[in-house]
């Protein structure tokens, strides 16, 4: 708005001034020049007034009126001069150059008689202004009174007409009326010159100071203003016009400055940008941004959009949660607060549905004032699916390994099926009659045994499935630690190896898949069996029996199983390199030394730990955890049992 601008303002800030102060000094000039010029006319007028006075003296003194009628006339008569009188001491008109008003009677109390009548008693000498008085005549102009006391002298009262007693002060007044017409004319014609004066001054400060204002201040700032404006509104190479050398100048030339440094560094924050884009786009590995609080995408890599299948606009359009297990999503937030985590191993979908395994690197950050997450997404798919195939080769060396000890396995039952069936085969080649009761003993037998027979076998078959990428499901350790012996039991007995097994009925679930912690178990089982058997060969027999023991139970939350054998041991240089993979101390044929690295990686899968104490000489412990299952979680899955 034009009347908040800083010009404007100033011109009515200074004519607001100029006027007060021009007025102000005009009014005074106005008021001194008048009541220097009334000074003046009272000076006049007590002048003639006086003049008069002592003119008549002698003609007073000598007694002769007529002389002093006339001298009265003639100079009432005067241009200027409006009446001359003479009062009494009873304030009796006695003579006045107008006769109409002769013989009158003045009230004392009345105005010009004020001044040396008030308090009854009348004063003897007066100031000349204090004797003068001013009024209105009838006729419209205004009229200077001045009172001059006649005083009683010895003259007076030694004269020989003896006319006045010597007690009487004052003889009479008189009284000279001076017209103020003129005086009040000039008076007027200043008054109007000064005004004139005034307006002109005022009208010409305000001209100057708005045509300096205009010049120097409300041009210059206007400039300055659109300069702001071209900036805020994102034009930063027009400069701003503006040469005057004062602050103004000053100012635009530090603006100037400003926008230019301003232009530099967004053309660097561009270049910066641009950098870090080509970055984020030519990252090998997908990368999503995502909103913390609502898990929205709000950002994707080239990378992303190749890897899920969607278009960029298609995956600002999801939520970070919709690519996989909106729990992984949720874990990620929860964890994600200052520095950045992995979570490995996580299943994300395709947007043809297929599935991809990805380790997910997220770091927190902050993006135009929001938390955002970057998730920097690895797939892993082709090594998960290269270590399914390594646990399968290790599954079927171990499954190999076995097939010396399964003869056993099946031995008992094919032996407890060939004696039943000798004995009915004998039992009709000799011609003797069956008894149905000892059939039906023999053949329930039997069919028991090859119901064993194919469990085992049917076990086999389930342990050596290719399950490369088996959904974690809901395990109770017990069943696979049992599993192990359907396979493994009847040889460890062959070999004389005791098992005692402590397994606790109330343990609480894991996270897992069954087939796979069987095979760890396995594992673990079988290189007790091969310690043991190592340290019987070492001592030529003289070792104690054999002990394979393992516990199962809970604590702090966790689920946790100790293996324990009383073989040979190992020692500290053996212990440090179990996990590796080929690691091995045992012959080619006996051992691949995968056994204990691919158990390694099955449990860090499932979250759990793996320890190991162990004497060289007197036997090792392996103690496996896993976090329990709270009671209430419900997994939709649950392994058979
Ligand atoms: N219970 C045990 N007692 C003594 N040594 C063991 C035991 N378990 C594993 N080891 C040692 O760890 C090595 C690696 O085991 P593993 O990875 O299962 O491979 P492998 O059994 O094929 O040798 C074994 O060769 C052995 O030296
Ligand atoms: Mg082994």
């Amino acid at each position: 708005m034009w009347y908040r601008s800083l010009g404007f303002q100033l011109i009515c800030t200074v004519s607001a001034i100029a006027i007060l102060v021009i007025g102000v000094y005009a009014s005074v000039n106005i008021n001194t020049q008048r009541s220097q010029l009334i000074q003046q006319v009272i000076h006049s007028s007590n002048q003639v007034s006086e003049t008069i006075k002592r003119s008549m003296r002698y003609d007073m003194l000598k007694y002769q009126p007529e002389r002093l009628h006339r001298a009265i006339d003639t100079i009432g008569a005067q241009e200027g001069i409006e009446k001359v009188r003479i009062f009494n001491y009873l304030g009796e008109i006695i003579y006045s150059s107008d006769r109409k008003e002769m013989g009158a009677m003045v009230d004392k109390s009345a105005e010009q008689c004020y001044a040396c009548h008030a308090k009854e008693k009348p004063f003897e000498r007066l100031t000349t202004s204090a004797r003068s008085r001013i009024f209105q005549t009838a006729a419209g102009h205004r009229v200077l009174g001045m009172i001059n006391p006649i005083y009683n002298e010895p003259d007076c009262y030694s004269a020989s007409c003896h006319i006045h007693p010597q007690e009487q002060k004052v003889l009479g007044v008189m009284d000279t009326d001076v017209s103020l017409a003129e005086v009040d004319a000039l008076i007027m014609s200043n008054k109007r010159k000064m005004i004139l004066f005034a307006l002109v001054a005022i009208l010409g400060i305000s001209l100057t100071i708005g045509l300096f204002v205009q010049r120097f201040v409300s041009r210059p700032v206007k400039h300055l203003l659109e300069g702001t404006e071209r900036v805020s509104a994102g034009d930063l190479s027009t400069p701003l016009d503006i040469s005057s050398t004062n602050e103004i100048g000053t100012l635009a030339g530090s603006f100037d400055q400003m926008t230019q440094r301003l232009q530099i560094s967004e053309q660097e924050l561009k270049a910066s940008e641009e950098k870090y884009r080509s970055l984020f786009d030519n990252d090998p590995n997908p990368i999503l941004v995502f909103d913390r609080a609502t898990f929205q995408i709000i950002d994707a890599n080239i990378r992303a959009t190749e890897k899920y299948g969607y278009s960029r606009e298609e995956l600002l359009q999801l939520s970070f949660r919709d690519l996989g297990d909106p729990e992984d999503a949720e874990k990620i937030r929860s964890l994600v607060v200052e520095a950045c985590i992995i979570l490995p191993k996580i299943r994300h979908r395709k947007k043809d549905g297929s599935i991809m395994h990805v380790d997910i690197h997220s770091c927190p950050r902050e993006h135009l004032g929001e938390d955002v997450i970057i998730a920097n997404i690895a797939d892993i798919t082709d090594s998960i699916q290269a270590e399914a195939q390594l646990i399968q080769a290790s599954k079927m060396a171990t499954l190999g390994e076995m097939s010396a000890g399964m003869a056993h396995e099946l031995n008992q039952p094919l032996n407890a099926i060939r004696i039943g069936s000798d004995l009915l085969r004998k039992m009709v080649a000799r011609g003797q009659s069956v008894d149905p009761e000892l059939a039906g003993k023999v053949s329930g037998e039997i069919g028991a045994q090859v119901e064993r027979a194919a469990n085992i076998i049917n076990h086999l078959r389930e342990f050596g499935r290719k399950s490369d990428l088996d959904e974690l499901e809901k395990v109770n350790i017990n069943k696979p630690i049992n599993d192990v012996f359907t396979v493994l039991g009847q040889q460890l007995k062959l070999r004389q190896i005791t098992v005692n097994l402590d397994l606790d009925e109330n343990i609480p679930p894991i996270l897992g898949v069954r087939n796979r912690l069987e095979q760890v178990f396995i594992n673990l089982v079988m290189n007790a069996r091969d310690a043991i058997e190592e340290k019987r060969e070492m001592t030529h027999g003289e070792a104690p029996e054999g002990v394979l023991s393992i516990r199962s139970y809970q604590e702090d939350g966790k689920v946790v199983a100790v293996v324990r054998d009383n073989g040979n041991g190992m020692p500290e240089s053996v212990k440090e390199k179990i996990f590796e993979p080929f690691f091995t101390t045992k012959e080619i044929t006996k051992g691949t030394g995968l056994g204990l690295s691919i158990s390694y990686g099955i449990i860090k899968d499932y979250e759990g730990a793996i320890e190991v104490e162990s004497m060289a000489g007197s036997g090792t412990i392996f103690k496996i955890s896993f976090p329990a299952l709270a009671a209430e979680k419900d997994l939709q899955k649950e392994s058979p049992a």
